[in-house]
């Protein structure tokens, strides 16, 4: 598949079917992640596959936790009156709740030292690596959604699957086969977000 072709239809899927995914494209979704650039090639990076169902259904309600913490209560309401953020809310309470069910985890590890990497800094050395994930399963077919929300329990995952204190969780990326369709994504735009020489000064294509 043509890379703009993945980038335009790559679409955040929460619903899986349960088929399993074969170890070749696992490596191959993972192979493409370790392509991606990091400040002085440090690759400081380790990405986690968990298949086990224990170890799943543990990650599912850590994960779930999140979930209801950040968008339980009034921001659920305030969600589910905006008829597009509704459709946002309904798939991602969705994926909060069978997590488990998805047949493989990916997490994404950054190495936190002994590099000066600040807090607000560490997306940038791992997030190329995640997109080139998330694309490289857009290519094979296979659906994947970028998330953190786990990270409300970040000492319990990195204990549950044995990660260094010297290592943070970035990012968790379930992959399956989707069970709904890809793209075409929505987004502003590209006209309205691209400036000209100074700050505002938009023009037409
Ligand atoms: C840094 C980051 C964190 C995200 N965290 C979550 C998450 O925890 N759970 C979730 O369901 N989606 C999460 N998303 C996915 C976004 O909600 C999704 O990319 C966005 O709504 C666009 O969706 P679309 O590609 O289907 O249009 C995250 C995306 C990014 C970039």
């Amino acid at each position: 598949m043509d890379v703009l072709e993945a980038m335009y239809t790559l679409r955040a899927i929460r619903r899986f079917k349960p088929d399993p995914v074969p170890d070749e494209l696992v490596w191959k979704v993972l192979e493409a992640a370790t392509k991606a650039p990091s400040g002085g090639n440090r690759q400081p990076w380790r990405f986690l596959v968990v298949r086990d169902p224990e170890t799943k259904r543990r990650i599912g309600e850590f994960y779930l936790e999140g979930w209801e913490r950040f968008y339980g209560g009034a921001a659920r309401e305030q969600m589910l009156q905006d008829p597009a953020r509704a459709r946002i809310y309904r798939s991602a309470d969705h994926l909060a709740r069978h997590l488990a069910e998805v047949p493989v985890l990916i997490i994404a590890c950054l190495r936190t030292t002994p590099w000066p990497v600040t807090t607000s800094e560490r997306g940038s050395y791992i997030f190329p690596a995640v997109q080139n994930l998330l694309l490289a399963a857009r290519a094979l077919g296979l659906g994947t959604v970028l998330t953190t929300l786990h990270r409300v329990r970040e000492k319990e995952v990195r204990e549950l699957l044995g990660v260094p204190d010297d290592w943070e969780t970035m990012a968790l990326v379930p992959l399956g086969w989707p069970a709904v369709p890809f793209g075409p994504v929505r987004r502003l735009p590209v006209e309205e977000v691209v400036y000209w020489e100074r700050w505002g000064e938009t023009r037409s294509r």
